[in-house]
Formats: C-alpha cells, sequence, structure tokens
C-alpha cells in the first residue's frame, strides 16, 4: 500500500459552536461566544491526513457558494478537494452548544445529502490504498447499493475501505438492522465504544469486537482517553495503551486517530497496532488544542504547541 493515496469521501460541514456565558435562559437573550469553523466529521479526517502529510483526496458536497472556501480550508492543510457544488441547498451545518462537559448538535445535514458518489472517478480510486467512508453519508447521500457499489469498486481498484460509524444518534434513527448491513461491506471499521456497543447489542469491550467481527474482518474500538482495543478475525485482540490528556477540546479526536491510522498504513505499517499506535499519537495532538481540525501555522507562530507531524508518525 506504501505510496497510494487516501480517498474520503462524506460531510463537509459548517460547524457553529456556541458557548453560552451563563445558564440558557428561555425566552429572553442569553450572551454567548459564536464562532464558526470548517468541519465534517470526513473533511476533518481529510485535513489531519493532509497535515500527516499523506495523499489524500476528499469528496463531499457544500452549497455553491461555498465550495471555494471549504476547498481552500482543506487545501491549505494539504488534502485535494473534489467538493461538488449544490445549487440549492446550503453547507450543511452543526449547531453545537457547549455547556460544561457536555455539548448538544444540532445537526442540519443540507447539501451533504446531494452528494453524487457517481462522481467518484475510477481514476481517483485507482490510486487510493484506502477509501474513508463515514455513517453520516448513509443518513441520506449514499443507499445501502451506493455504499456497496463504492466499496467494490475501491476494493476491486486494490484499496481497503475504512468506515466510521460516526453518531449513535443517528443510528438509531437510520435503523439499527440496515445500519448492520452497510458494515458487511467494510474491511476495517473504526467505532467508539458507544458506536460498537449499539451496533453490536453487547457491553463488555471483547463481546462487542467479537460480534461485530463476524461483519467485517478488523475492528479497531476506541474509548477516549482508555485504550483502544485493535481486533482481526483469528487472531487474539490487542490492547492499546493511551496516555490520559488533559483535553483542551476533544472534538475531532476520532477523526484525528482515524488519519493517523489510515496515514501509518498508507506509509508502510503492515501492522494494524502499530497503526492504531499512530491514532493515539494524532489524536494526543486534536485533543491538546481547539476544534475540530489540525493547527496551521498562523502570524501567531503557535501553531504547532500541540504536537507536529512529525511527533505522529514516528
Ligand atoms: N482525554 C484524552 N486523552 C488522550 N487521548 C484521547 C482523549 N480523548 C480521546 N483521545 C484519543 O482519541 C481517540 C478517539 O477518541 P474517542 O473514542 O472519544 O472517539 P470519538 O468518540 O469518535 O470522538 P469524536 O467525538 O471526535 O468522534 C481515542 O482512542 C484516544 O486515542
Ligand atoms: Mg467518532
Amino acid at each position: 500500500m506504501s505510496g497510494a493515496r487516501a480517498v474520503v469521501v462524506g460531510d463537509v460541514i459548517d460547524d457553529i459552536i456556541v458557548v453560552p456565558r451563563g445558564p440558557i435562559r428561555t425566552d429572553t437573550d442569553t450572551a454567548a461566544s459564536i464562532t464558526r469553523h470548517p468541519g465534517g466529521s470526513a473533511a476533518n479526517t481529510a485535513a489531519w491526513l493532509g497535515w500527516l502529510g499523506a495523499a489524500v483526496d476528499v469528496v463531499g458536497c457544500v452549497a455553491a457558494a461555498d465550495v471555494e472556501r471549504h476547498a481552500a480550508a482543506l487545501r491549505e492543510l494539504g488534502a485535494v478537494p473534489h467538493l461538488q457544488g449544490d445549487p440549492t441547498r446550503a453547507t450543511g451545518t452543526i449547531v453545537i452548544v457547549v455547556d460544561g462537559e457536555t455539548r448538544t448538535m444540532l445537526t442540519d445535514r443540507g447539501a451533504n445529502a446531494g452528494l453524487d458518489p457517481a462522481a467518484i472517478d475510477d481514476g481517483m480510486l485507482a490510486e487510493a490504498g484506502v477509501l474513508h467512508l463515514t455513517g453520516y453519508s448513509l443518513f441520506d447521500a449514499l443507499s445501502l447499493d451506493d455504499l456497496a457499489r463504492l466499496a467494490d469498486r475501491a476494493r476491486a481498484a486494490g484499496a481497503l475501505v475504512t468506515f466510521d460509524p460516526g453518531s449513535t444518534g443517528f443510528i438509531a434513527d437510520y435503523g439499527l438492522a440496515a445500519f448492520r448491513r452497510a458494515l458487511d461491506h467494510v474491511d476495517l471499521l473504526l467505532p467508539n465504544l458507544d458506536e460498537g456497543r449499539m451496533l453490536s447489542g453487547e457491553d463488555d469491550r471483547a463481546a462487542v469486537a467479537d460480534a461485530l467481527l463476524a461483519h467485517c474482518p478488523a475492528v479497531v474500538l476506541t474509548g477516549g482517553a482508555s485504550s483502544v482495543l485493535v481486533a482481526r478475525r483469528g487472531q487474539p485482540a490487542v490492547e492499546v495503551p493511551v496516555e490520559a490528556q488533559r483535553a483542551v477540546d476533544p472534538t475531532g479526536a476520532g477523526d484525528a486517530f482515524t488519519a493517523g491510522l489510515i496515514d501509518a498504513l498508507l506509509g508502510g505499517a503492515g501492522d494494524l497496532v502499530a497503526a492504531a499506535a499512530a491514532g493515539v499519537r494524532c489524536a494526543a495532538v486534536a485533543v491538546r488544542q481547539a476544534g475540530g481540525r489540525p493547527p496551521t501555522t498562523g502570524a501567531s507562530g503557535s501553531a504547532g504547541e500541540a504536537g507536529s507531524p512529525e511527533s505522529v508518525a514516528r
């Protein structure tokens, strides 16, 4: 796989982060800090891959008027954007209301629903070592048949198909049985523990991994600051340690983890355990800084304090 590209397909979002300055009062104003950041699980993963120096194509759909703004943000981090412009729908937007440790996410998928998988050409897949998809795309953009076809095309081109389920809330809305059918098209599943529990119906981590292996040959289960479990069919599961960080902002930790893992696989880490360890190093950078995207070298010169690409790719 060494030297190959990553192709990431899925959600591109505007995150609107709301931090109220006090308890939210209904029917009147509450002062708040409100900031807007480019986000989306797929786009964030592609951005982290670009930051790590991997060759990465990202395919998504935003409002036609926002194509250049989102493309520029991805390009700045080294990812190659292939953004479709939806003529009518607004760019997908998530309002994230931060209340202490809790976050409430209000999601309008907007233009993401208009993503056309037929626009992913064979030339792009031919150079792919990994095709990464997220569950969010299943909720509107991709039917199960679309997913199956795309995964088959990628596999025929020699790529590994990785998949992040994305959100327990949306899995519940979509329906467990249908969502489980999607897993049968995946080579490497990357759930967090909550998603793993929901998808497997099991509680214990080892049982979760075992149950998911019935669907796909490899599962890497994350659990926040707890260790990562790497499970492969026919092999004993392996724990990859995580050094707990005092998180500045855990947003995008899962996406950064995925990027670190995929970057290591593309870089020739034959072993999934070593790749998961690279994922842990990349996620550690993500939790030490604000926002879901990697640090850019801004005028302040402060970027990179949370960690450098070199510190991940050891
Ligand atoms: N507090 C922390 N300290 C160190 N590493 C962390 C911490 N929180 C998360 N991570 C790292 O990020 C990885 C992914 O975290 P987590 O399991 O929370 O994913 P997630 O719930 O999918 O995150 P996201 O909300 O970004 O989707 C973990 O495996 C770990 O490597
Ligand atoms: Mg996640």
